[in-house]
């Protein structure tokens, strides 16, 4: 019991999407009283600007030979953390809770009756093709989306049902850059149109941005040249980025 009174809390934070500005007020604030902050790769840097000067900056997103510190070790430093600090935060891209292991740490922070707070961020699954000009739901274009990861831990693309996903009207895949020539074959072997259109954006929101408009034909085929970390994301509504910025970058 004396010991838990030593213990400080975890914020478990979103930073959002990459652009700076897009960051929570909340977020912000729980930045500038922080003790140490552990933080993840698709953190933009300029976000640390919120942390106050005194506080501990620890990156997390890459161990040695460029493999993602493993879970187990992510929570022991937080463990450790909370036993020396009284703001301990715990940075992560995006949201926290989308493909961001925010449940997991959340979870173990819970089991070991560790005092925590969840500040969600603004998602690049939707900020990302916001900002390139691309509602992800429309009426009378979609109605219904699906985010997905491209990524699973045997290093294969995870087994979804594909033949459901080729029904949805807006496909968002995260993590999917590497594995985009696959994806899109099984899409189109479930009954998706080859011609269905196609946008990576890469960077989004960020300087950096970059966007790439093809067909899942094209993708399929291996035409495409990505980086990432991108949005990749298929459906009609791409169509909509020539109206959206008609008159900001006169597309037509
Ligand atoms: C591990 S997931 C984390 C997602 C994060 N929790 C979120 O809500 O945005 C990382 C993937 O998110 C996507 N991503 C994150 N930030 C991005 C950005 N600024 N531009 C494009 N894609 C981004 C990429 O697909 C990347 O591989």
């Amino acid at each position: 019991m004396k010991e838990d009174k030593k213990r400080g809390k975890v914020f478990i934070v979103g930073a959002g999407p990459g652009d700076p500005e897009l960051i929570t007020i909340k977020a912000v604030k729980v930045l500038k009283r922080a003790d140490i902050v552990f933080f993840d790769r698709l953190v933009n840097k300029d976000i640390l600007q919120y942390v106050n000067r005194e506080a501990k900056l620890v990156f997390v997103g890459k161990g040695d030979k460029k493999h993602s510190i493993p879970q187990e070790e992510i929570n022991k430093l937080l463990l450790d953390a909370v036993k020396n600090y009284k703001n301990v935060v715990r940075l992560k891209g995006g949201d926290p809770f989308l493909f961001g292991r925010g449940g997991e740490e959340t979870i173990f922070l819970a089991e070991n009756n560790i005092d925590f707070e969840i500040i969600p961020g603004v998602t690049s699954a939707i900020a990302v093709p916001e900002l390139a000009g691309i509602p992800i739901t429309y009426r009378s274009l979609s109605s219904s989306i699906v985010i997905l990861t491209g990524h699973s831990r045997n290093g294969k693309l995870p087994e979804f049902d594909w033949k459901a996903i080729s029904k949805i009207d807006t496909i968002v895949i995260l993590m999917g850059v590497s594995r985009r020539d696959e994806i899109a074959k099984k899409l189109i072997d479930n009954g998706l149109e080859p011609q269905t259109p196609v946008i990576f954006i890469e960077n989004g929101t960020t300087e950096n941005q970059k966007e790439i408009i093809t067909t899942l034909s094209e993708v399929a085929n291996g035409k495409v040249d990505v980086n990432p970390p991108a949005i990749f994301l298929i459906g009609k509504v791409v169509n909509l980025r020539d109206k959206i910025f008609k008159n900001k970058f006169n597309v037509d």
